[in-house]
């Protein structure tokens, strides 16, 4: 008996080494494979965008909850064994020769560094169709952020995220997850239109997920993102003053208050037209009944 339990013991650590040696070369060589992106050149769009928009971009669409108003960075999240996650201080990557123009985009657009390798975490998905004039605003903007000098220090990821990663339960290479061919980006005209509405609200893919059935948890303990299609599980009886109050301050039409994984305080500074079309566009949706937990 006590040998069999000896040899369990022996055979179960064997499988458990073997999952984490695994999920370790899987993500060893995700992290040093490399992307060429070939988009058109944007520096001649850079040099003729408004920074102002840049700058609105900037805070409504996730830069600033992650990066900072400032774009300094911080420590986000801090999970021991599975993954520290640090925005980095863009005030000094701007400043950096490596980081041209069309890097920069192809870093928010792609989810790639200069040198080809993809960049943790950071939510590529939610902006790979950003027009070209809006994400040289963006880039325009970040390059008026005032130096602020620190380090928050680098994102790691430790052996229990090198497993969530491989079973496909932590998304460490978004670059892995978007379309890279090369192209022009023109977004619809800015109308509370179903169009431009599907356009805005790419960035709540990350969260909701690209049929908008919400139902991932994004941090141990926090609430699901919501299921945002017209289904009796998601809003199907909302309409929009219900929405547009919502995103304006973070209450629910039944009074009840949004959890903080919910980041309403950026969209409350969208624009009338910007939320009227995502309202627009999450009703034209096929309603679904949301995902299973
Ligand atoms: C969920 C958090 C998150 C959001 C939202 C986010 N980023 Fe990032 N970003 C990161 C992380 C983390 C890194 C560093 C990744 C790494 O080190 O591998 C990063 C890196 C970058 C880089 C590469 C340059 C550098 O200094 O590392 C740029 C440029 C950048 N982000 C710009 C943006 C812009 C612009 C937006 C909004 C359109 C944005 N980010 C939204 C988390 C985020
Ligand atoms: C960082 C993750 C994240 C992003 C990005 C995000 N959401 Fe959410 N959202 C959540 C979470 C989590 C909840 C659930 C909050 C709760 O239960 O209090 C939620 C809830 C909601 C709700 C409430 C629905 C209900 O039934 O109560 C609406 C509406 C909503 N989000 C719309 C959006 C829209 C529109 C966007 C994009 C412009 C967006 N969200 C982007 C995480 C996110």
């Amino acid at each position: 008996m006590a040998k069999w339990l000896g040899w369990s013991v022996i055979v179960l650590a064997a499988i458990v080494a073997g999952v984490f040696a695994t999920a370790w070369a899987l993500s060893e060589r995700a992290f040093s494979r490399t992307w060429h992106v070939q988009d058109p050149p944007l520096a001649d769009t850079v040099a003729s965008a408004s920074p102002e928009r840049g700058r609105h971009l900037f805070a409504t669409r996730g830069c600033a909850d992650c990066h900072g108003a400032d774009g300094a960075g911080k420590l986000l999240v801090d999970a021991p064994g599975v993954v520290r996650i640090v925005p980095s201080n863009l005030t000094r990557s701007v400043r950096d020769p490596a980081w041209t123009d069309d890097r920069l985009a192809a870093a928010i657009r792609h989810g790639v560094r200069p040198d080809g390798t993809p960049l943790m975490i950071m939510p590529t998905g939610d902006y790979t169709d950003l027009d070209d004039q809006d994400v040289a605003a963006i880039v325009a903007f970040m390059r008026t952020l005032p130096v602020v000098d620190t380090d928050p220090g680098r994102t790691q990821v430790h052996p229990f995220g090198r497993v969530l990663y491989m079973f496909g339960k932590l998304p460490l290479v978004p670059a892995e997850r978007v379309d890279h061919t090369p192209r022009e980006r023109t977004a619809p005209p800015a109308t509370a239109s179903v169009a431009y509405g599907k356009y805005v609200a790419q960035v709540c893919t990350g969260c909701h997920g690209s049929d908008f059935a919400g139902g991932f948890v994004l941090e141990p303990g926090t609430p699901p993102s919501a299921n945002l299609t017209p289904h009796a599980n998601g809003l199907a009886t909302w309409n929009e003053a219900d929405f547009l109050r919502l995103m304006r301050t973070g209450q629910r039409p039944d009074g009840r208050h949004l959890h903080r994984m919910m980041p309403w305080k950026s969209y409350s500074q969208m624009q009338d037209v910007e939320l009227r079309a995502v309202w627009a566009y999450l009703d034209s949706l096929p309603p679904s009944p949301g995902r299973k937990q």
